[in-house]
């Protein structure tokens, strides 16, 4: 079968400078000393030391490239081969990998699976290619290891609706543990504009 396009694929055919674009933009900010890796901090707070960790829509590595730096060992995934050629430069201390997640078969490129978590920050499910996302987290579900967690974070507004979202969870034979409305842990509700789900296989 042939694969679908993702988004963000769409989005580098209209405008080849894109990714390029996307990573000055991580590069701006972090000349100005923003904080970019809060995602990472909170994964880091849910696993042991010398964790594995799959970085899952990696874009330039900014999230497995802190991960690593904790001592942690950090697989990236990303369908854009210049973010991804971006993300060994700067963090060779991790592997990276070119892929879609909608396939993802790290055993079959010789890597364990057997996460103890997955970071899918930075709207990743929204640049997917529609109706993919259940194949996604199934994916996630059969890399993750007894007891691991995948965390998935993004907003509303962007094609991709929460309550869908949560169908997907459930046909990937996951679970929501927790819903959060922000990656700093402030509760999810009603009216919340953002989504971070704590994720975990049901059996
Ligand atoms: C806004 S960027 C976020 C990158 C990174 N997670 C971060 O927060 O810095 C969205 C990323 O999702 C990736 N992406 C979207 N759908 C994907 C898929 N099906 N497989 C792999 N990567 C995907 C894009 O290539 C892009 O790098």
């Amino acid at each position: 079968m042939t694969r679908r396009r993702t988004f963000w694929e769409e989005r580098i055919e209209e405008n080849p400078g894109h990714s390029a674009w996307y990573i000055q933009r991580w590069r701006t900010m972090r000349e100005n000393g923003d904080d970019i890796v809060g995602e990472g901090r909170t994964i880091d707070a849910m696993v042991p030391r010398g964790a594995r960790i799959l970085d899952a829509g990696c874009g330039q590595g900014r999230l497995g490239g802190y991960l690593a730096a904790c001592g942690h060992t950090v697989v990236g995934v990303d369908v854009d081969p210049a973010l991804v050629a971006e993300a060994e430069r700067q963090f060779p201390a991790a592997t990276w990998r070119q892929g879609d997640l909608a396939e993802l078969d790290l055993p079959a490129a010789g890597i364990d699976a057997g996460f103890d978590a997955i970071v899918c920050a930075g709207n990743v499910v929204t640049f997917a290619a529609p109706g993919t996302q259940r194949d996604i987290l199934r994916r996630f579900g059969d890399h993750l290891a007894p007891g691991g967690r995948a965390v998935v974070g993004f907003g509303a507004g962007r094609g991709y609706a929460f309550d869908t979202f949560f169908d997907d969870v459930e046909g990937a034979g996951l679970l929501a543990d927790l819903r959060l409305s922000s990656w700093d842990l402030r509760p999810f509700t009603d009216g919340s504009d953002f989504l971070v789900a704590v994720l975990r296989r049901t059996a």
